[in-house]
């Protein structure tokens, strides 16, 4: 008599075996939970959960299995393979959320980093320089004052007992304007301002010029047709040679640090009597004259151990008089200075040019400060 197949043993289905199964789903539980990452986890879903997984193919098994013998193993199958799914969601869940947040943190948009999409620029290093000298100036409570560069020859020259015959006006290379009837000149110094501070104002007076003056220089490494100079001037009772040595060494004490003073040579200006040349201790080798090794002489000062800043002197009374100030009651001092020298030696510039060109690579090198 024939029947079914009750001696079927389901054991010789091999992938059907409660160890086998037990085997391939916690292979897949193993796989799920080592996905570092959701391109991993896909890999592990394809070889544990897709069509051609363990599980997926031992499922095909079953229609093989005598009836009786189905339920069972389908139950079995059944049980991995919603664990597995149930592993395999939790996973991607996981993965899912650490992948967002990731996300959040590298592609957050930092709205306040800087872009150099617009380059910023940098404000000149002679507009900083002159108002670093004002400031030093400012600080001892002086005021900055300032006048036209096209100046009236009388102010530029004859006010400062510069006559029409005077030969110290053929020392100043002058650019005149025309019509010559106007008698105006491209400023050759900013000296004009002390003339016209002391005509506008009751003494006393302590201020500072800087300003754009003007000669027919030839344009190279240490001359330029226009350049900077900045002007003192202080007028008041008593006022000696003594306060503009004092002033003088305070200014570049300032400006180039501790230790370095000034010293005073003979000379001679028209505007002042007595006059003086103005050097100051070379900032570099500190007044010995000698490079950084001690043996060769400082490119700095040339082995002077001095570098010349400028003209100073006390106030010749003839200017007081030409500018309608008391020569009894008044005296004062005066002082000029070229501000690029000075921003040449405080840092190291070896072409004047530089600072006229107008290079923002060469001003965005100082940045906004000195
Ligand atoms: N004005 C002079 C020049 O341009 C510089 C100078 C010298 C200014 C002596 C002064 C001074 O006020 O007292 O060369």
């Amino acid at each position: 008599m024939s029947g079914p197949n009750t001696d079927y043993d389901p054991v010789e289905v091999s992938t059907l075996q409660p160890e086998e199964v037990e085997a391939a789903r916690d292979a897949a539980l193993a796989a799920f939970a080592a996905a570092g990452d959701l391109e991993q986890l896909k890999q592990a879903r394809l070889e544990h959960a897709g069509d051609r997984s363990p599980l997926a193919l031992a499922n095909r098994e079953i229609g093989a299995l005598p009836p009786q013998a189905r339920k069972e193993a389908g139950q079995r199958l059944g049980q991995a393979r919603g664990a597995v799914n149930q592993a395999l969601a939790a996973r991607q869940a996981v993965l899912e959320a650490e992948h967002e947040e990731r996300m959040l943190v590298e592609e957050t948009v930092d709205v306040t980093v800087p872009t150099d999409r617009l380059p910023l620029g940098a404000r000149h290093p002679i507009t900083t320089g002159s108002e670093l000298i004002a400031d030093i100036f400012v600080a001892m409570g002086w005021e900055v004052a300032e006048g036209p560069v096209i100046e009236a020859e009388w102010l530029n020259f004859d006010a400062l007992n510069l006559g029409p015959d005077h030969p110290a006006r053929t020392m100043q290379d002058t650019f005149w304007t025309s019509p010559a009837e106007d008698h105006l000149v491209l400023r050759t110094h900013t000296s004009p301002v002390q003339a016209r501070t002391m005509l506008t104002r009751e003494p006393p007076i302590y201020v500072v010029c800087p300003g754009r003056v003007f000669r027919t220089d030839e344009y190279d490494a240490t001359h330029s047709p226009m350049f900077h100079q900045v002007e003192g001037l202080a007028i008041d009772e008593g006022i000696s040679m003594a306060h503009l040595k004092g002033t003088l060494d305070h200014f570049a004490t300032a400006m180039f640090g501790e230790g370095i003073t000034t010293r005073f040579r003979p000379s001679y200006f028209p505007f002042t009597e007595p006059s003086a040349e103005v050097d100051l201790v070379c900032f570099v080798c500190r007044g010995s004259g000698l490079d950084e090794s001690g043996a060769d002489t400082c490119r700095t000062c040339r082995g002077e151990g001095w570098i010349e800043w400028g003209g100073c002197g006390v106030v010749n009374p003839r200017v007081l008089v030409a500018c309608g100030v008391d020569p009894e009651r008044y005296s004062g001092f005066a002082f000029g200075m070229g501000i690029d020298r000075t921003l040449m030696f405080r840092h190291g510039l070896e072409d004047l040019r530089a600072l006229f060109e107008g290079d923002v690579r060469f001003t965005t090198a100082f940045g906004s400060e000195l």
